[in-house]
């Protein structure tokens, strides 16, 4: 790693056009040169993974590389005796927006000690999750060592606790976008061959959105450019977000019309 060039750091959003802004309804991916260029990856044929007998371990590796890139979610947990805990969690998303609700699914490791979230989540009901920026990533990344109970990540970290509005577990002050959970479900998965509890799904009520003002954009929303977040990809990779582009979404009453022109009979199911 010490020959990879410097980090740039991300300054703002850059929005281009999109990758193919003529492309019209019905028309292949061979229509382009990028298009045909992707198109020649399919000479090598494909690797077909049967998930119930190949080794678990590689399985893991393939999903972490190909279910990218992941928002990471960064929990502060409560354990019923007050000890605080801080830890990165991938394995997250959004559930619904009414209520408004996440998930975060926590490994159960066979002859491990369970995770110190899951545990204090089911015990305590209540959690924060913090969205890491570019700028304190290190920080955060180092909170998922294994370290003994008696040693507190808040402090290693060099993060600041930030008191909650109505949970127990306080939230980062270096994120400038924290929620509030609270415990809706825990959920142990069992493996459906050997019933073991590999997982546990975690989903949790957003009851406050604590969102720092200089990362809202004029809609009232966050723009990725100011929140710089991190997203995970592959094994112990990050990547970050400073480019993209806006794709419509299209209506049937407004373009209905010029789709079944330019497509023909082959719309018809
Ligand atoms: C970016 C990142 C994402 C992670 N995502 C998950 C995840 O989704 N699920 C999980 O069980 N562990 C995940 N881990 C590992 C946990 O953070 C790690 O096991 C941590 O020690 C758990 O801490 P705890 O016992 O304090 O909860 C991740 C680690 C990193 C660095």
């Amino acid at each position: 790693m010490s020959d990879h060039p410097a980090y740039t750091h991300t300054v703002s959003f850059k929005e281009t056009k999109s990758p193919n802004p003529d492309w019209t309804y019905g028309q292949g991916v061979d229509t382009t040169e990028e298009g045909r260029k992707w198109l020649e990856g399919l000479q090598g044929g494909f690797k077909t993974i049967d998930t119930s007998v190949e080794d678990p371990r590689k399985v893991y590796g393939l999903m972490l590389s190909g279910i990218i890139p992941r928002p990471v979610a960064f929990v502060s947990s409560v354990s019923e005796d007050g000890v605080e805990n801080l830890s990165p969690y991938s394995f997250f998303n959004m559930v619904t927006p009414e209520p408004a609700m996440i998930s975060i699914s926590v490994a159960v490791k066979e002859g491990a000690v369970p995770k110190d979230t899951a545990r204090n989540i089911k015990a305590t009901k209540n959690f924060t999750v913090n969205i890491i920026s570019e700028p304190w990533v290190e920080q955060a990344n180092m909170t998922c060592i294994d370290a003994p109970p008696d040693i507190g990540e808040w402090a290693l970290s060099g993060l600041t606790k930030e008191k909650s509005t109505l949970v127990k577990a306080p939230r980062v002050l270096e994120s400038a976008f924290s929620m509030e959970c609270e415990l809706y479900q825990a959920i142990d998965i069992l493996h459906p061959v050997t019933g073991k509890t590999n997982n546990t799904l975690i989903l949790g009520l957003v009851k406050y959105i604590h969102v720092r003002n200089d990362v809202l954009n004029g809609r009232g929303v966050a723009d990725p450019g100011r929140l710089k977040p991190v997203a995970r990809i592959g094994g112990i990779s990050y990547a970050k977000i400073s480019e993209g582009y806006q794709l419509g979404r299209e209506l049937w009453e407004q373009t209905g019309e010029d789709i079944q022109k330019a497509v023909g009979d082959k719309s018809k199911i």
